[in-house]
């Protein structure tokens, strides 16, 4: 791999301080954690919301999720954007490694519908400056350095800003709702595999049996499995409606689940009566067998005994082990598209090198 040393100087301000944009009355300030929680769920909510999301993010998920970060000082690595003193989006960077070889330099924007023109590419530079700072930080390990971003529904702005700085769409994910609970199909697990009710003794496995399942994901990488993920698993709120849970065991392997909730904030808010049919995973072993399909089935019942009228999901459109498909023949179908872009964090490295996080069709934040 060829390395090339860029000379510039890294401005006082990036570290601690506000920032001055160079658009006219943009600043960016540092966020008061977890103080701001509320008004960062705020931003992201209004930000995805406005270009087509389904998905309301509680502040205690934003808790859960902030709260046990790798590789993200949110105090250098988050900034507030501030027009005519009013906050009108947000910046975070973090960094991570990949199994599929790659460092991946993340990039969440979230900006609300009262920004400024010019503010997405605003955070973006910010975010490329502050990327480069963490990059020279920690030993590469022979990892290619990528940076990653996202752009939500049809965004003109953030694409224009993404295709002036080198990025290149990669990859898609998928929002998909199923807009009735009416015609669940019945599909048997196999033999010898049957769903048990959880218990708080089987979360360890449970999780341990997921991030084994997406060890292929796109954009998994060694810190799925990690202490940090562990506790967040626990402190996510919507990770404790349990009596909703398909987990089927064989013995005493868990080869599967799906992990449906339903979010209360997000019905009130949007006037829905929506369940999440989420977490779907299959240990390779047991794969096209239909327990998948099974779990699924069991989940939107669940839901629907629980009030529900509808379900949705998010997946990487371009899901190697046939999600999107299976999804589709499940009733689900696609209603938000997310934009996965990529370019390496040097630009003066060989074009195209190294793959793409995301996709993944997990909610950004
Ligand atoms: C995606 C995933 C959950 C599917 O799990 P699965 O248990 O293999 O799913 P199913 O067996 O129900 O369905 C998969 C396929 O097997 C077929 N199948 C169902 N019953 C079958 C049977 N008895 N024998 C053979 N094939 C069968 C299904 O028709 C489906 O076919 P398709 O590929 O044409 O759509 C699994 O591959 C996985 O865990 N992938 C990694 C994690 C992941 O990406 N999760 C999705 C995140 S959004």
């Amino acid at each position: 791999m060829t390395t090339t040393t860029t000379a510039w100087a890294i401005p006082a301000a990036l570290a601690t301080g506000t920032i001055a944009t160079a658009v006219p009355g943009l600043l960016l300030r540092p966020v008061r954690w977890p103080e701001e929680a509320a008004l960062v769920a705020d931003l992201n909510n209004a930000a995805r919301i406005a270009c087509g999301s389904l998905a309301v993010l509680t502040v205690e998920s934003f808790r859960a999720y902030y709260d046990n970060l790798v590789n993200c000082d949110l105090a250098a690595d988050l900034r507030i954007a501030e027009a005519a003193g009013r906050s009108v989006g947000y910046g975070r960077v973090q960094w991570r490694d990949e199994h599929r070889g790659d460092r991946t330099f993340d990039t969440a924007i979230f900006r609300t519908p009262e920004a400024p023109a010019g503010s997405f590419a605003a955070l973006l530079d910010w975010a490329l400056a502050r990327h480069r700072v963490n990059a020279i930080s920690v030993p590469s390990d022979g990892r290619r350095a990528v940076v990653v971003a996202q752009a939500y529904g049809d965004d003109p702005e953030a694409v224009a800003a993404l295709r002036d700085r080198g990025f290149t769409a990669v990859r898609f994910g998928y929002e998909m709702l199923r807009p009735t609970l009416d015609e669940i199909p019945d599909r048997p697990l196999p033999d010898g595999v049957e769903v048990r009710p959880v218990e708080s003794g089987h979360l360890r496995a449970i999780f341990e049996a997921e991030v084994e399942a997406f060890r292929g994901h796109w954009g998994a990488g060694p810190d799925d499995g990690s202490d940090a993920h562990w506790r967040e698993f626990l402190a996510e709120p919507l990770n404790r409606q349990t009596d909703l849970w398909q987990v089927a065991w064989s013995g005493d392997q868990i080869v599967g689940m799906v992990r449906p909730f339903v979010n209360a904030e997000e019905n009130t808010r949007l006037g829905v009566r929506r369940g999440w049919c989420e977490n779907i995973s299959t240990r390779e072993a047991w794969r096209g067998r239909g327990i998948a399909s099974a779990l699924i089935c069991r989940a939107l019942r669940a839901l629907r005994e629980r009030g529900m009228t509808e379900a949705a999901l998010g997946v990487d459109a371009q899901n190697e082990t046939g999600a999107l498909r299976l999804y589709e023949a499940m009733g689900f179908r696609a209603v938000f598209t997310e934009t996965e872009w990529r370019r390496p964090l040097d630009p003066d490295a060989t074009p195209g090198s190294g793959t793409p996080v995301g996709g993944t069709g997990e909610v950004g934040r």
